[in-house]
Formats: C-alpha cells, structure tokens, sequence
C-alpha cells in the first residue's frame, strides 16, 4: 500500500533527487529507465501486445468476439448509431453502443463505449465514489469546433450481406463499409481503402466485471494480476474501476510512412516498434512525463502528448487522430502490401499497421482521408483549433538560463546585448526570482525593482517572460497556497484530501484546472494587482505541468488521485498541463479591462489543442551534436501534428555547449518557430557576446537573419493560424509526390517562401547535401549560387560562418534588412523585397502585416498582399478583407513602404535597363526608379536591385520592368 509518506521520507526523497540532479551536468549520463515503465511493465499495455500476439499466432482460426447486431442500425442527420456485441468465455453478450458521426469536414468519428458504464450498473472497488462512466469528456477541453455532422450521408445503394456501407463526405465521395462479424470498419476514397479500423481483430474494450476471488489455493483462470491493483517503483496504483483499457489496430493500405504522434526523441517518419533491426522493442508511448537527460532514437514518453497521425504515400495522405486523454501506446509494424486489384497502381511497397492501446475512457477515433498533407493539417485544426496568432515579439530571439539572479543583472544582459549590437526581443526568468518558490511573488532581496527592471527592458520594447508552474509551495502565510486551499481548489488524492506531494519547493499542492472555479481563480492570480511587479511587458511560462511530482510515480502523479467531477487522474492525465496553460493565457487576456493584447504563455506540457494558448519548447536537452540534430524532426513533428509553435533549447540545457556546437544550434535554431536560449543553472554562461570572435559575429549574424525574416516568418505563422499548415514544413508536404523525400527530416521549408533549409548538425562539416526534388532553380541565400537538377543531391558549401538556406525559384520573400535591437523597433522600417523567378520568369508571394500586438486584425485591422510577377511586370495585390478597423490600420502604415527590390534571376536583357517604372494606385502619374543589373557569372544568378521603388506596403501597385 501506497501510504502517505512521512515528511522524513519525502525529505529524503527529494535531497536523493537533488543529488540525481547534480550529476546531471556530467556529460554522457543518461534517462534513468528504472524509473519509467516498459510495456511489459504497464499491465494494459502487455496485456493488449499479449492479445495481439494471441490474435497473430492464431491465424485465420481468431474469432474476434465484437459483432455489430444490424437490427440496432440507424442513419439519420449524419450520426450511425447500433449496438456492438462482446461475447465474452461465459457465452454472455456485452453491449456496447456503436456511433459513427459523418462529419461535414469530411472527417468520420467512431465511439465505442460501454453500456453497463454509461448506466453506471457497476460496482467500484474500495468504496470509491469516482464516477462510473468510461471518462468522455476529451472532447470538452480539445475540441473547439469541426462536429457539424454531415446530414447527407445516405446508405449506399450497393447494399450487400453483412455489411453496413455508408457514402458520405465531400459530394458523398468517401465510403465507409462496416463489416457486422467479426467487427470491421474500412474507410474508401476514390474507391480505394485507405484506412482499415480492427482489420487484424485486436480491438478489445476491457468490459467491466466484479473481482472474484479464486477459492484458497487455486488460481484465476486468467492472469489477473495487472487487473485490481498495479504497483511500480514503490508506488501502488489501487485501480478502483478494474481494467478497463481501449485498444484497436488501424491500417493504412499501401502506406510506407506515418509520422506525428508527438512527442518523441526520434525520426519524424516513426519506426517499426516490434524490434528487429534498426526497429523499438517498445510501442510509442504517450503519458506526459517528466523525462530528465532524455534519450534519442526512442520512443519512450516525453512532456507532451498529441495522438494524431498522419500516413503518406506517394500523391496520397490521410490521418487519424485517437481522443484519449489516458495513458496510450502505438505499436507500428510495417508489412508488404497485398497486392490489391483495387489500388490502380498507386499503392506504395508497404502497409503500415498500427495498433493503439489506452489505459481508460471511450474508444474515441476520427479518421481523415486527405488526400493530402495540407487537407489534414485543415481538418484536424478544424476540430483541436488552430495555432494562435502569437505577437511579433514571441516569435523574435528569446535570451533565457537558469537563472538571471538579480534585476541588476538582468538589466546588465540587457545593456550588453546594446554594446554589441545584439538583437533580442525577450528575457526570462526561471524559478529563482520567486520568494522561497512560492509563484506570484519576488524574491526581496534579488528582485527589489520589477519595475526598474521592465521599464528599463520596455524602452527598447522588450519584454519579461517569468516562470509560473502548477504547484503550489505548502507553506502556512502564503496567500496563494490559502485561497487555493479555503476554496478546495487543489487535486485531490484518492481518499478525497488534497494532494500533497514534492516539487521545487519542497511540499506542494497543485492546482486542479479541469474545475472552472480553479480556472477562474487561476486565471485572477495574473491581474497586475494580484501579481504585483507584472506589467504590459511582462509574459508567462508553465513548467513542470505534467505535472511533474519528484517523489510520485514515473516523477507524476498517482493515477489514482482524483480532480474535479470525480474523475481520476487516470483518464485525464495527458490533458492536465494544458487545462493549466489554458487558464493562464485566459488570464493574460483578463488582466486588465480594457488592455487587448495577445497573451505569450510557453508551456513544457501539451495535449491536442494547445497550439491554441501559445508555443512548447522540448524540455531539458543536452549541449550535444545529437541533441542539436534530432531538434529538426521533434520540431517537423510538432508541425505535422497541429502544434507548429515550436523549438528546442539553443545551446542545449544540460552541459556546456563547444563554441562550433554553439554556433551550429543557433544557426539550427533561428528556424525553429520557437526560438530560445536556454540553459540549466550549473552550465557557465553562454549568452552570444561572451563567445569571442569569430563565434560572437557569426551567432550575430544568423540572430540578424532571423530578424531579417520576420515578414516571412509572421506570414507563415498567420497562414498556420487560418489553416493549421505547419510553419516550418517538412519535405512530403511541398513534394507530396517525391518519394525520396518522405522520410527527410533534416532539411525543410519556410512557410510558403521556398526558403529551403538544411543546417548543420555534425562536428566538423563543412558542406551539406541538399537534396532537390523538383526541376526548378534554386539559388544561394547569400550569394545566388545556382542549384538546379530534380532528383538530385546537391553539395552546399557550409563554413562555420554560413547556414546552407536556398531559394526556390517562383516565390517572393518578405525582408526587413535594417539591423535594430528587437522586433518592436523594426514596425514602422521599410521593406525589400526579394523576387525569385521560376524558369519561366515568374514568382509570387503574400505577406501578412498587422500590429503585432493586439486583436484589431480580427476586425480587419491588417495587410495582406499578394505579389505576383509575371510577363516583366511585379504587382501588388489585396487580399485581405475589409473591415471596420481596416482603414484606420491602412493609414498608419501610410509611410511604411518598399525600399528595395532584388529581382534574382534577372534576364540578361535587363543589361540595358536604366529604370523601371512604377504606378502605384491613386497616385497622378508614373514615376520612374533606378534598376542596377549584375551579370550571372561563376555559377551565380544575374540579379537586378530596385532602389527604393517608394510605393506603400499597403498599397496597390505596378512595376513595369
Ligand atoms: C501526383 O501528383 C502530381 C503533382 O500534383 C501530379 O502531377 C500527378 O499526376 C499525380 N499522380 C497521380 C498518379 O495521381
Ligand atoms: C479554457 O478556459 C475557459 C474559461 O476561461 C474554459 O471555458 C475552457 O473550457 C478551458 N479550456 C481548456 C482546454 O482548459
Ligand atoms: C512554365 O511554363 C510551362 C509552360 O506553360 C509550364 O508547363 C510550367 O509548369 C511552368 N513552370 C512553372 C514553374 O510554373
């Protein structure tokens, strides 16, 4: 029995963890798998592989026991609904009711659960009052929107046997054909399966049934010891329901690849996890967790967790997006494809089969059918929500470690940034500038003057970001800790008292955010007079909200403990942090009436939907080459799998970075969508003006790109904001047809820009190879090198002072080049743009403006262009719409306007060329502007440079070249 620990135990507990944490900083220690369950140590989890590998040896002679009775069937206004049957060894039938919604989107969602729990016709063990039902309210914290049912799903008039088929989706195009017995649900597009749901009969929903004990010295017929209580690491887990786990294999026909199902440490296209060469042994593992010195090339759990996968082939892409907010594995095999007369050739070499296994709640499945990789993106965003449109400022340079100790000496990073000339939008403060670890208050001693501190940041407009976490330090006269208390906010342990267990500050509570009176208080704490020394600068981060619990089991809570509604942590596990998150960036929003800014909240823990409240980051890495590496495909994951607001720690959190190994991370690392430096509180100090030359221009010079990308980089994320498109995009979606691409993750694309990346992720590499799917030209970032050649790796030079980036003919890249000290004082500078011509002399692209700060752009309040070039001629075009705060926006951009145009790829008649000339709307007549041509020579493009054409970024216009 898992007792309350006596304080002594816990102090031990926690000074042995203190010690585990100094030998962090030693280089090459590494994740503590004793602390962490394997399959075969989570009772579900062997007992569905157990299952499986029954269902497999059995062969044709499996008799899945689920039938669909088809007297139970009925189809109206977009919702299926019939009753599944069960039969269990006794001959009894037990009834599961069946809904399959079509949906408008095009998505299929099908819900099993469990009669006798609906009806709460069960008895719990212990005395328990935790609620009976299998938990269903998933949906309530990741779902926002998309459920419209599509009313004109009809049965389908080829009707067969045993079979239940339903048309639906755009124009009725999908079919899903329900097989009754054995249970089998497949879904088709353009008459071919796509996706198979218990096509290898390992569907198994653990119906409720009461313990009985075999008699003296017999054993039960099944092995039951996982099923009433579980213990691991010394902790008991009491199981007041009994087992009750979902599990269902899902097939993807003909598809060789599936990624998402953040987060992991591994390759973004997953891999096979039924061991054997280069494969796992254990399934993916998704159960949010606190995973010091994590390791790579594992599928061990991590911080976040968002069950959505994609599956791709060639031309071909469809997903599936499992809504449990529980404990979840994803076993993956790959098997050659059986040839199917159906497939029109288009199937790829494999077929990948996955099988997915939750400890509790409903069986909840969407399944999406594309058919490409930005149709998913849409859907799944449709439903989970879409990234939020975060501040111009949050997606600029972050400056963190842990920690800075005093005002004075965050004011001195601050100052030194200036001397040498260093751009940076935000600095941050980690645990230490509390008092004694109790959150919304300030150590008095090292923290005298927030004020001083933020009025000195906002001069130069930057910002404060301080760390708030979900537990609450027990300490008598801590206001916080009472209220949170007097109003029984807190989690609960399994009897029904609220939980204690240790964090940073020792004994702490934690805040049970699925409550809305929680929420509402939560979000109270950050009004400026409840958190005195706060600002319209200052901005949050929510760590540790897995929760992280240093004396709990696997370093979180115990399943066992109970939140609000009577349900157990258990079912709500994966969805905690981000109820925590949600809450504060409410709270951000509520601070002060009458002050519209967009909240910035960084969270370590995350569900499906936090995209939502702001970005993640991948936890405690370490200042290592491998590290800096799998950064990109954890990264692209994130992007694939809706949460694109994304990066990992610059420089690596444990360990003392290399100067080159520096440099390469912040190289790496202005492309992540999220980018910040961050540090653990052993590690020397590493902010870029102490690396010395060269290493100092060189970080400067790539933290200048990133700022020179901004227009691009905001566009990006506004197009991530209306459609869910990841910002940072890897290889398949812009070459969906490119097989060789479907498994790259170390190179990818900006946004829409065709700016291709690949930095360098190795010691001593002075070259990438880049590889080239397409015909069209690509061109040197820096200096309009040409690469050209579809199918083919490219050489890239790539000394320590260059990032391989080229550019994709046929686009046209937003630019700020006028170097300052943070975003903020870039808003009123001028433009250059940059056109890059396809092969047949043509580009495009859209830029997205707005102020950067508040929510007038819902109102209208922004510019977005187009540009096309086309036939010599470059025009600006809108395609914003019109709202009631467009005009007043409009005018306040009046003077911002283009200061240069770099046409790259320039024909080489442009030699003769003087001016061009340009009309821009509403002006009287046309004026003519200066165009400089360069030959193309050693292997570099001809270019042509507009000196300051002078026409309106808001503005219509025309440059006849
Ligand atoms: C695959 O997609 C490409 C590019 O969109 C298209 O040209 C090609 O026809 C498609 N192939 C098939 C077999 O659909
Ligand atoms: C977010 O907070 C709002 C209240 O401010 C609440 O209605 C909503 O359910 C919360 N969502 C999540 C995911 O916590
Ligand atoms: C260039 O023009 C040809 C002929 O119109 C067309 O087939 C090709 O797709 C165009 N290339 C691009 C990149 O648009």
């Amino acid at each position: 029995m898992a007792g309350p620990r006596s304080v002594k135990q816990q102090l031990v507990l926690f000074l042995s963890f203190l010690t585990i944490l100094a030998c962090f900083v030693l280089p090459a220690v590494s994740v503590k798998h004793e602390n962490f369950k394997t399959c075969s140590q989570s009772g579900f989890c062997k007992r569905n592989r157990a299952y499986a590998d029954e269902a497999i040896a059995s062969g044709s002679n499996w008799k899945p026991p689920y039938e669909l009775d088809p007297s139970t069937v009925e189809l109206k206004n977009g919702y299926l609904h019939g009753i599944v049957s069960k039969t269990i060894k006794s001959g009894e039938k037990i009834r599961l009711p069946l809904t399959v919604s079509f949906l408008e989107s095009g998505a299929a969602r099908v819900v099993l659960d469990e009669e006798k729990r609906i009806k709460g016709d069960i008895e719990l063990r212990h005395g328990s009052n935790i609620r009976k039902e299998r938990y269903n309210e998933a949906e309530k914290w990741a779902i926002v929107g998309g459920l419209a049912p599509n009313k004109a799903a009809v049965f389908s008039p080829e009707s067969e046997t045993g079979y239940t088929k339903v048309q639906y989706g755009p124009e009725n195009q999908y079919l899903m054909v329900l097989r009754h017995a054995p249970l089998e649900i497949s879904f088709q597009r353009d008459g071919e399966t796509h996706v198979k749901l218990n096509d290898r009969g390992f569907l198994n929903l653990e119906h409720w049934r009461p313990k009985v004990d075999a008699p003296e010295g017999e054993t039960t017929p099944e092995d039951e010891s996982t099923w009433w209580e579980e213990s691991f690491g010394g902790n008991t887990d009491s199981k007041p329901k009994g087992p009750e786990s979902v599990a269902l294999d899902i097939t993807f026909p003909g598809y060789e690849h599936v990624y998402g199902i953040p987060e992991h440490a591994d390759s973004m296209s997953l891999r096979e996890t039924r061991g054997g060469s280069g494969n796992h042994e254990d399934p993916y593992r998704l159960y949010n967790s606190d995973v010091f010195e994590y390791e790579l090339n594992s599928p061990m759990t991590l911080y976040g967790a968002i069950p959505f996968m994609q599956a791709h082939r060639k031309n071909s892409s469809v997903g599936v997006f499992w809504l449990n907010a529980a404990e979840t594995w994803i076993d993956i095999v790959k098997a050659k494809s059986t040839s199917n007369p159906l497939s029109l050739g288009l199937s790829g070499k494999k077929t990948t089969q996955t099988h997915w296994f939750s400890e509790s709640g409903q069986l909840d499945v969407f399944v999406f059918l594309g058919p490409n990789p930005q149709a998913l993106s849409k859907t799944y965003g449709e439903l989970t929500g879409y990234t939020q449109l975060p501040q111009q400022f949050a997606i600029a340079y972050h400056q963190c470690r842990w920690n800075y100790v005093t005002d004075e000496d965050v004011k001195e990073v601050d100052r030194r940034f200036d001397r040498y000339q260093i751009p940076y939008d935000v600095i941050w403060l980690d645990i230490e500038y509390t008092d004694g670890k109790k959150y919304f208050t300030w150590d008095p001693m090292t923290f005298p003057d927030p004020k001083g501190m933020q009025d000195q940041l906002d001069a130069s407009e930057r910002k404060l970001v301080a760390i708030i976490d979900p537990h609450l330090k027990n300490e008598n006269g801590y206001p916080i800790i009472d209220e949170l208390k007097g109003k029984d906010l807190g989690i609960k342990n399994k009897d029904g008292n609220i939980y204690d267990g240790w964090c940073w500050p020792g004994s702490s509570h934690w805040v049970d955010c699925f409550n809305p009176a929680a929420i509402s208080w939560w979000k109270s704490l950050y009004s400026y007079d409840k958190f005195k020394g706060t600002f319209h600068n200052t901005f949050i981060w929510n760590d540790m909200n897995e929760p992280s619990v240093f004396n709990g089991p696997e370093t979180t809570m115990p399943k066992d403990n109970i939140h609000y509604g009577n349900w157990e942590h258990r079912d709500v596990h994966n969805i905690n942090g981000m109820t925590v998150v949600n809450a504060t960036f409410q709270g951000l929003v509520e601070r002060k009436k009458g002050q519209l800014q967009r909240p910035f909240v960084l969270t370590r823990s995350f569900y499906a939907g936090t995209q939502r409240m702001g970005a993640m980051w991948t936890g405690d890495n370490q200042a290592e080459w491998g590290h800096l590496a799998m950064s990109m495909p954890m990264v692209l994951n994130q992007g694939i799998a809706g949460f694109p607001f994304a990066g990992a720690d610059v420089g690596g959190f444990f360990g003392n970075p290399d100067k080159d190994l520096l440099v390469r991370w912040y190289q790496t690392g202005i492309w992540y969508p999220f980018f910040r430096a961050h540090a653990h509180i052993d590690t020397r100090r590493r902010e870029p003006y102490l690396t010395g030359e060269p290493f100092m221009q060189i970080i400067s010079q790539a933290i200048r790109l990133r700022y020179q990308l901004l227009p691009a980089w905001y566009t990006a994320f506004h197009e991530a904001s209306v459609s869910g498109i990841p910002i940072v995009r890897p290889q398949y979606y812009i070459h969906p047809e490119d097989e060789h691409g479907f498994a790259m993750d170390d190179q990818f694309y900006l946004g829409s820009t065709g700016i291709l990346v690949k930095p360098v992720v190795a010691k001593d590499q002075d070259s990438v190879d880049i590889y080239l799917s397409d015909n069209e030209k690509y061109y040197d970032y820096f200096d309009y090198t040409i690469y050209q050649g579809s199918r083919k790796w490219h050489k890239v030079p790539a000394p320590l002072d260059k990032v391989p980036v080229l550019m994709q003919g046929g686009h046209v890249i937003p630019r700020k080049d006028r170097p300052r000290r943070s975003s903020g004082l870039m808003r009123w500078d001028p433009y250059t743009l940059v056109v890059v011509l396809d092969e047949n002399g043509s580009a495009d692209g859209t830029l997205y403006v707005d102020d950067g700060e508040g929510y007038d752009y819902e109102k209208g309040g922004y510019i977005h262009r187009q540009f096309i070039f086309v036939d010599s001629t470059f025009v600006s075009e809108d395609i914003g719409t019109k709202g009631p705060k467009t005009d007043a926006y409009l005018k306040s951009m009046a003077d911002v306007r283009i200061e240069k145009i770099v046409v790259i790829g320039a024909p080489a008649e442009w030699e003769q060329k003087e001016t061009v000339t340009v009309i821009e709307d509403g002006a009287k007549e046309a004026t003519k502007a200066v165009l400089q041509f360069t030959g193309s020579k050693n292997g570099k493009a001809a270019f042509a440079v507009v000196k300051n054409p002078n026409v309106g970024i808001g503005k219509s216009w025309k440059i006849e070249f």
